[in-house]
């Protein structure tokens, strides 16, 4: 089993380590463009395999593709991260041309594989793989529930004082404010979560979720790494493993949910095709309509791809 990681800045470098620790594969390959970066990283990280127990090879390369052939999943997490200030959309046109000729690149040395997108804007940059590997949807898929849920679990177990372990929780939409947390979807340990936190300090936690990664981005002066690189390791080994877990991911819709034609977070089997099926759930009025609202904001970013995309076709 073969895992490529790219960009080895510290969301790709964190999924790198995670999928050794954890030896989801027999090597993982990290890659950039910045000359030594790729190699120090994983030279960093294998030198941890004697202290950490695994014997994954960790490999990192500048640049060169083909160093990656016949990978069974590619992370791609190559783009600029946030600033303070900025919206995940701002990064659009920037993160477009990476993302697409990272993807390119990507298929060529591995044709069959299943393609995971952790770049922001996370929806649109999926879309955007989607469309440059011509890959079937079921092979591309983006990861922000799994970072998101596990954001609003963290806070749930804070306001409790209980363990996350025991906290499951399911979230839809996209990877931004308008991001769809579902109390009714939520439990501890079989209790519905409402049951045990009232509605205002419920409320409260629903909007922190919300505005999760800008809470880190306001710290830190930049994007978060160790959550997004767990969650993006947690879907690689979905697959690997071919464990059918039902994940919250970023997946193409044609008519689930009312939605046809776009990117968006639902409920969705992982196992070793990569999207085994997407589950829809039976939302009430009020949770469908901000699906919706989700989804009409995330349509209007691919509008923004799409634009650019056909600019370009019009010049050449
Ligand atoms: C976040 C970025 C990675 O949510 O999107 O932290």
């Amino acid at each position: 089993m073969k895992v490529t990681v790219i960009g080895a800045g510290n969301v790709g470098a964190t999924v790198a380590n995670v999928v050794a620790q954890r030896e989801l594969a027999n090597e993982v390959v990290l890659l950039d463009i910045k000359e030594g970066v790729a190699e120090g990283k994983a030279l960093d990280i294998w030198q941890t395999s004697g202290i950490n127990n695994f014997d994954t090879r960790v490999i990192g390369v500048t640049h060169d593709y083909s160093r990656t052939e016949a990978s069974e999943v590619v992370v791609i997490t190559s783009g600029l991260p946030r600033k303070p200030g900025m919206s995940r959309d701002d990064l659009i046109s920037t993160n477009a041309e990476i993302v697409k000729s990272v993807t390119e690149n990507v298929i060529l040395h591995s044709p069959d594989s299943i393609l995971i997108i952790v770049s922001n804007p996370l929806d649109v940059m999926t879309y955007c793989a989607y469309l440059n590997s011509k890959f079937p949807s079921h092979r591309v898929m983006g990861m922000a529930g799994i970072l998101d849920t596990a954001r609003y679990r963290a806070f749930i177990a804070d306001a409790l004082d209980t363990s996350p372990k025991d906290i499951q929780a399911m979230l839809l939409g996209g990877h931004g404010d308008t991001m769809v947390p579902l109390p009714r979807y939520t439990t501890v340990s079989g209790i519905p979560v409402t049951e045990l936190i009232d509605e205002t300090r419920l409320n409260a936690i629903v909007d922190r979720t919300k505005k999760g990664g800008g809470e880190l981005v306001a710290l830190m002066g930049t994007s978060a790494w160790y959550a997004p690189g767990a969650a993006a390791a947690q879907m690689v080994e979905a697959i690997v493993r071919d464990q059918n877990r039902i994940l919250p991911v970023c997946a193409w819709l044609q008519g689930e949910y009312g939605l046809r034609d776009l990117y968006l977070g639902v409920p969705a089997v992982i196992g070793k095709n990569g999207i085994e099926k997407i589950v829809e759930l039976k939302l009430n009025d009020h949770e469908m309509k901000m699906l919706h609202d989700s989804a009409g904001s995330v349509k209007e970013v691919m509008g923004v791809l799409d634009k650019l995309n056909s600019k370009k076709a019009f010049d050449f």
